[in-house]
């Protein structure tokens, strides 16, 4: 069998830089202790690394404190948190049909639950949402506006910058999904005017499973979703207020937080526009082969501009999960399939009812050959019926 052409990355990234690898073997043998809770040498380097994360993390975001840089296990535990910290009886909440479920769900719930009436944004043919939509949508009782800033399934890139300014001159608070996003393109919470950024590790940040977060800018009144040991003022009964405490509580995930702060070096290092722009040629390479294909349907795939390296499509006369099996079983080729955890995505582009689509998502190491072969097989498949 031919060795794994992985096209998946917008589900993780996949396989991660070696120097994660192998910081995350060599911290954990040597510093794998509790970090803030002891003061000998290995618990001090630990909570160093810890720091040292949130930092690197605040200045990627252009956030001010790192301790209201806060680490969870993934993006979707930190929207929990956000969504349920903040949200209050009689809130209009505003977000896009762009989302992923992290978000169309804890606010489904908030819904279900009487607590806020939640209004959906959609976004138009080429997959944008127009700021001016979500200004006209603007109610006395809007709280906030949560805003996916790049779709998982159509790649693409929502306008932060316009839409901060319309939720700063109306007084809502600003949350933005980044976990496509985060180390994959800039993003500045001050110019952009976000309340609240979530990510998640091991996407374009490059970590590992099971560690991501949330910058809670001040002023935002958070509410405690959560009680626990957090390593200080022990004798204290009650939630500690400070950040980073008040968000989190437990043992830090340090393996997580380490393979993150190697994950986003490495990010750092080979700079985010050279990673950006040369996937994004791949991403271009992958559109006008497909579109050239006949009975193949891409959706929302136009320009390179404001666009991730993620591409969705359709074969005439086959279900998006056939085309998935076909290209695992006869190419080895990794993609994903499906609603892709976005259904209303689906019901805007009209393939909700047709099992959503066939979905290739490009990381650092792929390469042209991997979207030459991609490309052959998916002209080998429409063959087959065209
Ligand atoms: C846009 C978006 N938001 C949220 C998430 C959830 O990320 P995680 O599964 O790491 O919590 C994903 C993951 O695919 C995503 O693509």
């Amino acid at each position: 069998m031919s060795k794994l052409i992985y096209l998946d990355n917008s589900a993780t990234a996949f396989p991660k830089p070696e120097e994660v690898y192998q910081f995350m073997d060599s911290f954990y043998r040597k510093h794998g202790v509790n970090p803030g809770r002891s003061g000998f040498d290995a618990a001090i380097e630990t909570e160093e690394i810890v720091h040292n994360t949130r930092k690197m993390l605040t200045e990627l975001f252009n956030g001010d404190d790192p301790n209201r840089l806060t680490f969870s296990y993934n993006a979707s535990d930190s929207l929990n948190m956000i969504l349920q910290g903040l949200a209050e009886k009689g809130d209009h909440i505003i977000t896009t049909c762009l989302e992923h479920n992290s978000v169309l769900r804890p606010l489904h719930h908030l819904e279900k639950d009487g607590i806020a009436e939640v209004t959906h944004i959609t976004f138009d043919t080429k997959g944008y949402i127009d700021p001016e939509n979500i200004k006209k949508a603007i109610k006395k009782n809007t709280k906030m506006v949560v805003v996916n800033h790049s779709s998982n399934v159509i790649g693409t890139i929502q306008p932060l910058a316009e839409i901060g300014k319309i939720c700063k001159e109306n007084g809502v608070y600003f949350i933005v999904d980044a976990s496509q996003s985060a180390g994959a393109v800039p993003i500045d919470m001050k110019a952009m005017n976000i309340d609240v950024i979530c990510f998640t590790g091991h996407k374009c940040l490059m970590g590992p499973t099971g560690i991501g977060g949330s910058y809670v800018k001040e002023n935002v009144p958070v509410k405690h979703t959560r009680f626990g040991g957090t390593g200080v003022r022990s004798a204290v009964k009650t939630r500690l207020e400070e950040y980073p405490y008040r968000l989190e509580c437990g043992t830090l995930n340090i393996l997580g937080v380490a393979g993150l702060y190697a994950g986003v070096k490495w990010v750092n290092e080979k700079g985010i526009d050279n990673l950006h722009n040369k996937e994004m040629a791949l991403w271009e390479q992958l559109k006008n082969g497909l579109q050239a294909i006949e009975g193949i349907t891409t959706y929302c795939a136009d320009s390179t501009k404001n666009q991730n390296p993620v591409l969705s499509f359709n074969v005439k006369g086959f279900d998006a999960g056939d085309v998935g099996t076909l290209l695992d079983v006869d190419y080895n080729i990794a993609c994903r399939t499906g609603l892709q955890c976005a259904p209303k995505v689906h019901e805007v582009i009209g393939t909700f009812d047709i099992h959503g689509t066939v979905r290739l998502s490009m990381g650092p190491f792929n390469t042209e050959e991997h979207i030459d072969k991609a490309i052959e097989a998916v002209k080998e498949i429409a063959g087959i019926r065209n």
